[in-house]
């Protein structure tokens, strides 16, 4: 009956069949955050993006395209390495696909990150910010389409999406390694073009204090599909307009550079707090 039913239990199919322990935890790695899937070392498995049906190939550099299997920290966990953006011309249903494929898995619980512009005054590039909340502003939504009762509700709640109980371990653990965790509020854009100095404005007195191009979706199906989330943004660069130098240009190469040093602080904060979740569990 349902077309997007079918994609999800195809993509699953493929994925079940090779997995050894059912994934407790979904991540989704944003740029720079590469070097976390190379941690999952015990009970490792790759399976490219391509022998996966309805995943697409990332068309970005700085993406790679491969779905890790494999325990991160004692945790069974299902990385996606390298997402497909809505800017790259894929429906928000396409882009979303490997939430509702985590959910079929059985997991419930997905930690989501990306990189981000900071508007918030105090954010500047190569901080760390842990997401309390969203505003969608990619001009749709990823449930929009026929309803079907096997993905979840028609109408699902949205004041929590962020789960409490995963910002606090992640609070807990980011004090524990020094890290200055900030939590702040992402609004996602469709892109692919940066925002200007004008739209940073309007976002920040909407009470944005990031902004990217991605999360928002796969948080709002993750949540529909049941799942615990946990979003982290990682400030790359100054919004437009809103740096020591206001006329800065934003570059992808810029935003990849900073990726990679935050990245690796976000990899290890990560890997902590699946560490003590595995401890309490
Ligand atoms: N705007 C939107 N998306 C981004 C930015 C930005 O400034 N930096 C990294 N991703």
């Amino acid at each position: 009956m349902s077309g997007l039913y079918d994609a999800v239990q195809a993509a699953t199919n493929v994925i079940a069949h090779e997995t050894i322990a059912p994934p407790q935890v979904a991540i989704v790695l944003g740029s720079g955050l590469g070097p976390l899937a190379d941690r999952v070392v015990h009970r490792r498995i790759v399976i490219e993006y391509d022998r996966i049906p309805g995943f697409e190939p990332p068309g970005i550099s700085g993406h790679a395209g491969r779905v890790i299997l494999g325990d991160l920290a004692g945790v069974p966990v299902i990385i996606f390495q390298g997402r497909f953006h809505y800017y790259e011309g894929h429906e928000l249903s396409a882009v979303t696909l490997p939430m509702r494929v985590a959910a079929a898995l059985g997991t419930k619980h997905v930690i989501l990150t990306a990189a981000t512009g900071g508007i918030a005054f105090g954010l500047r590039p190569g901080d760390l910010c842990l997401v309390t909340d969203h505003l969608n502003l990619m001009g749709g939504n990823p449930l929009r389409g026929p309803h079907d009762h096997r993905l979840g509700v028609r109408f699902p709640d949205m004041t929590q999406v962020y789960s409490p109980f995963w910002r606090s371990l992640a609070t807990e653990a980011a004090s524990e390694l020094g890290i200055d965790l900030k939590p702040g509020v992402y609004a996602s854009l469709p892109g692919p073009s940066y925002e200007t100095p004008a739209e940073i404005r309007m976002l920040r007195a909407l009470g944005a204090d990031v902004v990217g191009m991605s999360m928002v979706p796969e948080a709002i199906v993750a949540r529909a599909s049941g799942m615990d989330v946990l979003g982290f943004a990682m400030v790359t660069n100054a919004a437009a307009g809103s740096g020591e130098d206001p006329s800065a240009e934003i570059t992808h190469e810029e935003v990849l550079d900073v990726a990679k040093v935050a990245g690796g602080r976000l990899g290890d904060l990560i890997v902590r707090i699946l560490g003590q979740w595995h401890g309490k569990n």
